[in-house]
């Protein structure tokens, strides 16, 4: 079942979202090589609850989540585990981060380059961040989520990336995961119609080899079939009158 946001609603997720991009920009500045990922653990959780909000990962789901954020290094998708890891040098830290402020739940991710990264690598990064852009012009009213989806594939595709199909974007709001599903792939003018009051993360996760991921045995960590490497990129949006707005912003 789908639940359309109010105004008030979305002005709602949106200060928990301005919460997760205070992390996500505070993460960027520390994940540097040498560092722990635990160490951005502590940091996220800290910022998360001086702000009076809680973290939406911690406790979630079975096995219950065990940390704050998500760190995934290299092959590693999503979900991967802070720990006693130590990030190095020119390796991809994918970051997802989220907080529940007074009920109301937002949701974003970022790759960050640790140190300098080779260009393929970069490459990889900036492709994934550009059809999460092409997803959210995609997001107005009329429009379906198969617009969104095919969006994705396409750019991904195009330059020869696996688009990652086990895990998808989700309606969020008044819970971490809701109603649709907002696959990264997909045939444009299918599935369901878009309309003012939709607030989804859109997460595309591209990954530089086959589409095939697998899960680890902690029963978290999602890493590409191949070991090859992932990128992450994740904004919640609110699809208004007048157009997509990012929830996910400082
Ligand atoms: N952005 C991720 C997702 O929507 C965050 C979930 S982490 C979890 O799947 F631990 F909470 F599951
Ligand atoms: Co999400």
């Amino acid at each position: 079942m789908i639940r359309l946001k109010s105004s008030e609603d979305i002005a709602r997720i949106r200060a928990a979202g301005r919460i997760v991009a205070e992390v996500l920009a505070a993460l960027r500045e520390r994940a540097r090589p040498g560092v722990e990922t635990i160490e951005l653990d502590r940091i996220a959780r800290a910022m998360i609850e001086k702000a009076g909000a809680v973290p939406s990962f911690l406790g979630y789901g079975r096995p219950p989540y065990p940390a704050s954020i998500c760190t995934s290094i290299d092959d590693q998708v999503v979900h991967g585990i802070p720990g006693r890891t130590r990030l190095h040098e020119g390796s991809l830290l994918s970051v997802d981060v989220g907080a529940c402020l007074d009920g109301f739940h937002a949701d974003a991710a970022r790759t960050f380059a640790i140190g300098a990264v080779a260009p393929d690598a970069a490459q990889l990064m900036r492709v994934t961040e550009e059809c999460f852009w092409k997803a959210f012009a995609a997001a107005i009213p009329d429009n379906r989520i198969g617009d969104l989806s095919s969006a994705v594939q396409r750019h991904a595709e195009s330059f020869g990336y696996g688009v990652v199909r086990q895990l998808t974007g989700h309606g969020v709001g008044y819970a971490l995961h809701e109603d649709p599903d907002v696959p990264n792939f997909g045939t444009a003018g299918r599935g369901l119609r878009i309309r003012p009051g939709l607030v989804i993360a859109v997460e595309p996760m591209i990954n530089a080899g086959t589409a095939d991921v697998e899960i680890l045995e902690d029963g978290w960590t999602i890493v590409t079939r191949d070991r090859a490497l992932s990128s992450h990129y994740e904004h919640t949006i609110a699809v208004t009158e007048d157009g997509p707005v990012v929830l996910t912003a400082e």
